[in-house]
C-alpha cells in the first residue's frame, strides 16, 4: 500500500498560555499542502522493518516505528509489516513531516493489519505520538486547540498556492517555544474561539485570497527571527518576488508566502533556491 503523508502550514497559530506540566494551550488554523512524503506498506513476515531515503532517520525513534509499534499490541494475531518512507518534507522546518509520517501509519496499519480501531481510538494514540500529530488524522484544514489534540474540521474551497524556502539550519521546537514569554495558565483552562481563528475562518469561507492573506499570524514568529535573523532576510526576499504575505511554518525554520497565482509561486521558488537551499512551490489540499 502506498500513502501520501501531507505536510502541514500554521494559518494563525496563537499561543495562549503556559501550563504546569511545561506544554502549551494553543489555538491554530492549519492546513495541509501538496507537499508529502510517500510511505510504502507491505504487511507479512515477523517484526517491524523500517527503511527510509535519509538512512540518518532509519532509527527505531523514528514516529514511524513508534506509531507501528503503539498499534501492535491491538493485533489479535501479531503481524509484522515493512515499512518504507521516501522523505521529500525536510525537518525542522515547521512542516509536520515526522507528524504526518506518524498519523498515515496509524491509518495505513489501522486498515492492513484489520484492527479496526475507531478514529477516537486512533487520535488518542496519536497524541501519545506528538502533539500535532492528530491533525494529521483529520485535516486538510482544521482549527486545533488545547495542546493539538482538539481538532474540529474547517471546510473552504480555495486552491491557494504558496511557496515555501527552508534555511540550511533547522530550529528545534522546544527552543523555540522556550524563547517565548507565555503567561502560565491551568491545564483545565478552557480557550474560548480568538479573533485571529475567525478571522481566517471568515476570509477562508468567503474564498478572499487578500483577506486570507491578511489573516496570517504566528506567535512563535517572533522568538524564531531572534533565534535566526537570517529568517528576515527571507522573509523581504518573498516580498520582493510577489507574495501578497509571508508567515514562518509552526516553529520554524521554513517560511511560506501565500502566492497570487501558480507563476509567481514557481518563479520565487526558482529565484530564492539562490539564496536558501530548500525552496518549494505547490498549493493547499482540498481533500485526501
Ligand atoms: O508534542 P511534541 O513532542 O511534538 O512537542 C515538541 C515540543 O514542542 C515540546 O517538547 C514543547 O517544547 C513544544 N510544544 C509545546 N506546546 C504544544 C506543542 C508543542 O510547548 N502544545
Amino acid at each position: 500500500m502506498d500513502v501520501l503523508a501531507p505536510a502541514k502550514i500554521n494559518l494563525t497559530l496563537r499561543v495562549l498560555g503556559k501550563r504546569p506540566d511545561g506544554y502549551h494551550t494553543l489555538e491554530s488554523v492549519m492546513q495541509m499542502l501538496s507537499l508529502a512524503d510517500r510511505l510504502t506498506i507491505e504487511t507479512g513476515g515477523v517484526g517491524i522493518q523500517f527503511s527510509c531515503s535519509d538512512p540518518t532517520l532509519e532509527t527505531e525513534e523514528n514516529l514511524v516505528v513508534r506509531a507501528a509499534r503503539l498499534l501492535e499490541p491491538h493485533c489479535a494475531i501479531p503481524r509484522g509489516a515493512q515499512i518504507h518512507l521516501e522523505k521529500r518534507i525536510p525537518m525542522q522546518a515547521g512542516l509536520g513531516g515526522g507528524s504526518s509520517d506518524a498519523a498515515a501509519t496509524l491509518l495505513a496499519l489501522n486498515e492492513l493489519w484489520e484492527i479496526r480501531l475507531t478514529p477516537d481510538d486512533l487520535a488518542a494514540l496519536a497524541a501519545q505520538l506528538g502533539s500535532d500529530v492528530p491533525f494529521f488524522l483529520a485535516g486538510p484544514t482544521a482549527v486545533v486547540q488545547g495542546r493539538g489534540e482538539s481538532i474540529t474540521p474547517a471546510f473552504h474551497a480555495m486552491t491557494v498556492h504558496v511557496v515555501i524556502a527552508k534555511p540550511a539550519t533547522g530550529l528545534s521546537t522546544p527552543a523555540v517555544y522556550g524563547a517565548l514569554s507565555a503567561p502560565t495558565i491551568t491545564i483545565d483552562y478552557t480557550p474560548h474561539i480568538q479573533v485571529e481563528t475567525n478571522t481566517m475562518l471568515q476570509a477562508l469561507a468567503h474564498e478572499n485570497l487578500d483577506a486570507v492573506a491578511n489573516a496570517l499570524v504566528n506567535d512563535l514568529e517572533g522568538p524564531a527571527l531572534n533565534l535566526m535573523p537570517a529568517l528576515f532576510r527571507v522573509r523581504e526576499r518573498m516580498l520582493e518576488e510577489g507574495c501578497l504575505n509571508v508567515l514562518l511554518c509552526g516553529s520554524g525554520s521554513a517560511v511560506f508566502g501565500i502566492c497570487p497565482d501558480a507563476h509567481t509561486a514557481e518563479r520565487a521558488a526558482a529565484i530564492l533556491t539562490n539564496d536558501v537551499p530548500w525552496t518549494w512551490a505547490g498549493s493547499w489540499l482540498h481533500y485526501r
